[in-house]
Formats: C-alpha cells, structure tokens, sequence
C-alpha cells in the first residue's frame, strides 16, 4: 500500500485522538526509519524514546523471535524464566534491595506506584501524593491525576482527589505542602515532557531529606529517563538519591511495550494478592525483548555512549547559538537533549521532517531529542547540520 492509502484507511476507521505526520512508515534500522515509498528518515526521537538502542535492534529481534516460538503469554498464576531474570537484572542494577512489579506502559507502572504510596500510607491515615508542576506521569486517572498540567486535564475533571503540586526545583514549596496526610513525593528526577528540566543542584538531595524527616516514600518517574538514557541504568544514580520506588518503560524492552515498578522491599511487601494485577504485565516476549535491551547496552558498551553523544549535541548548539538568537538554552543530560526556542518550535519541526530528520518539539518552544545511545557520529553531525539551517533560515518573530 502507498503512504496515501493506509492514510485513507486511518481517515476513515481510526479515531482521530493523535496529530499525526503524514507520513506512514514500514521499517527501521538502527536511528534510521522508511516510509511505504522507500524514503529514508534520520531518527532523532525513535519511539518517543522507547528505541533507545535504535530501529529492530537484532538481539531484541532474536529474543523475540525466539520467545515467541516457545510461549507468547501465559498469565501471572505461573512462573516464567523471563520475568524472574528480568527482575534480577533490573534490581541488581538499582543496587538497591528491591523487588519488581510488571505492566506494559508508563502510565500502568505509575498506577502501580500510586497504590503502593497509598497502601503504606493509609495505616496512617496518610494518602496525599506531592508531585511537581509540568510533570508528566501518564493518562489513566491516577497517573493523570499526578501530571500537573492542567491541559491534560480539562474536560475530564474531576481528578483523583489527593495529589498536590510543587514547582520542579523549589523545594521550600514542596516542604510548604507537606501535612500529616502526605504519604509520598512523586518526581521524574529529569522532567522529559515538561522541557528536559533537570533538576538543580541539591533538589533531588532536599527532597529525599524531606522524606527521610516526615517518613514519606521517595518515588522517581524514570519511564523517560531510565535503562541508561542518561549514561547510568537509572537517572538517580547520577545523583546519588536513591528513591524507595522507581517506574520504568519506555526504553525497557527496546521497542516491545513493557512498564516496570521497583520497590524497596519493605514497601513492596503491601502489594499482596489481590491488591493489584496486570494480566499481560511481566510476559515472556516482553520480558525476553527487555533482557535482551539490557545484554545489547551492557556487550556493545552504550552507557559512556550517552554522555559523548549529549557532549556533542551540547558542542554543536553551543555553536548555534552564537550565530542565532533563537535558541535560549540548552539543557542536555545524556540523551536527553533539550533546546529552549524563542518560538514556537512547531514549524521547525515540520522544515526537519521536510529534510528527512525527526525531531520533537515539546511544551511548545522546546526542542526535543531523545536519540538512540548506538547513534552514528557522522549521523549526530548530519542531523545538526539539517537542524542548523532550519535555525538559521528561521526568522525570530
Ligand atoms: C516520565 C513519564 N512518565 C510516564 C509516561 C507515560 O508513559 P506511557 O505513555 O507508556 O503510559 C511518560 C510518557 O511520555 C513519561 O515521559
């Protein structure tokens, strides 16, 4: 079928809930994709950052296609090798005495944590959940419920009673917000969606004290930052704050939908029979495919890759930015690279596709990049040349 055609199709039979580009692709290599006329793409955003080690990575490819000849799923009333050495895998990687809980996708890991802050709080009578201004945690109701941006929830109110909003990096307002009903601070230790906002020095610090003093659980969103998108397995080992929980997806399985919760132990312990399911959570192909991400980054070396691929991008906007005044920082950790426009970076995302590279614009003036950590250094260099007189052909308003 032509691009146009399967165009026509999603026209007619698909509901319409994504601004989509009109393009329809069929395959993809490493950080290159190609569309049903045999155009290639350059991938500076594979997945919305769930192909991290790129397009059919081909020991995700082997495992699955080997799993999936064994057993493509069988419930959670049963053992499976996979998601045993998964859990190993992840908690021996934390370096924390944790265990893991399996879903498939960001917004279920986060539900996951919610009951698990709530089960450890309401002994106490503790429910209420601190989180941060611009987060995004999610669109199911508890997750949204966190996500503090009201964009996300207008028409759908009421939100989940209980969730209270700090500004990311202010941690004099989070302390304001803490009562004895506060059972727990959920943050990205990175905000992705809000702009690539990293935290400033000392916050993560602050807020693991805070929740030390009040007996509050310590929760990390890292569906955008985790399984070595910023040169450790998990962001807060950069910063040495280790939280009580931590969610993943995203990048867990190299492509193949899988969400995961880790949760020290002590907390853990409250999610017992019947307190919380996933019927498709923790499946042998997923869990395979993660496995096989976790060997391919570990044999092929890929977490140094993330700081020289975020030192080049940092290098080469430096550049840019003395030759336009377009761009107003830029703030870059690994591969999560963000460049702050003084416009709206729409058009400039559409002059990219129109030169074959994919790029995202976030929070509307934002710049995103989330690229692959096996991305070529003469592709990095190309991309910034396309980005560059995009920029420098754009008139500032
Ligand atoms: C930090 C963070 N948490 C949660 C989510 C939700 O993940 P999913 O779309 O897999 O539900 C996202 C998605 O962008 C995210 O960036």
């Amino acid at each position: 079928m032509t691009s146009q055609e399967t165009i026509a199709i999603f026209d007619q039979y698909v509901i319409g809930n994504y601004r989509r580009f009109p393009v329809c692709l069929v395959s993809g290599e490493g950080s290159y994709v190609y569309d049903a006329e045999g155009k290639r793409y350059l991938d500076l955003f594979p997945g919305w950052g769930c192909n991290l080690i790129g397009h059919a990575p081909p020991r995700v490819v082997q495992a699955v296609s080997e799993q999936v000849s064994k057993l493509i799923h069988v419930p959670n009333t049963w053992y499976m090798e996979p998601q045993g050495l998964l859990a190993k895998a992840l908690v021996e990687r934390s370096k924390v005495d944790a265990q893991c809980f399996f879903c498939n996708s960001g917004t279920e890991a986060n539900e996951a944590v919610i009951k698990l802050a709530r089960l450890n709080g309401k002994p106490n009578g503790r429910y209420k959940i601190i989180t941060m201004l611009n987060s995004f945690h999610g669109r199911t109701y508890g997750a949204l419920s966190a996500t503090a941006q009201p964009k996300y929830h207008k028409g759908v109110e009421p939100m989940l009673a209980g969730f209270q909003y700090a500004p990311f990096g202010d941690l004099d307002a989070a302390t304001k917000l803490v009562d004895n009903e506060t059972c727990a601070i959920l943050s990205e230790p990175i905000q992705g969606e809000g702009g690539i906002n990293l935290p400033p020095a000392g916050y993560l610090e602050g807020l693991r004290a805070l929740c030390d003093q009040h007996g509050m659980m310590l929760i990390f969103d890292e569906v955008q930052t985790g399984m070595g998108r910023t040169g450790t397995w998990y962001a807060f080992q950069n910063y040495g704050v280790e939280p009580d929980a931590l969610t993943l997806a995203k990048a867990l399985a190299g492509g193949v939908a899988c969400g995961g919760l880790l949760a020290k132990r002590k907390y853990a312990e409250k999610l017992v029979p019947g307190t919380h399911a996933a019927t498709f959570g923790g499946n042998p192909i997923a869990c395979a495919a993660a496995l096989a991400t976790i060997d391919t980054i570990e044999k092929d070396d890929l977490l140094p890759r993330a700081a020289q691929i975020g030192a080049a991008f940092q290098a080469r906007f430096e550049t840019m930015q003395k030759r336009t005044p377009l761009i107003q920082q830029i703030r870059v950790k690994g591969t999560m690279v963000g460049v702050e426009l003084s416009i709206d970076g729409t058009p400039i995302v559409d002059a990219c596709l129109k030169r074959q590279l994919l790029v995202n614009c976030t929070h509307g003036s934002v710049l995103r990049l989330l690229p692959a950590l096996n991305l070529p250094d003469d592709a990095l260099q190309t991309a910034c040349d396309i980005i560059e007189e995009v920029l420098l052909t754009t008139k500032p308003v």
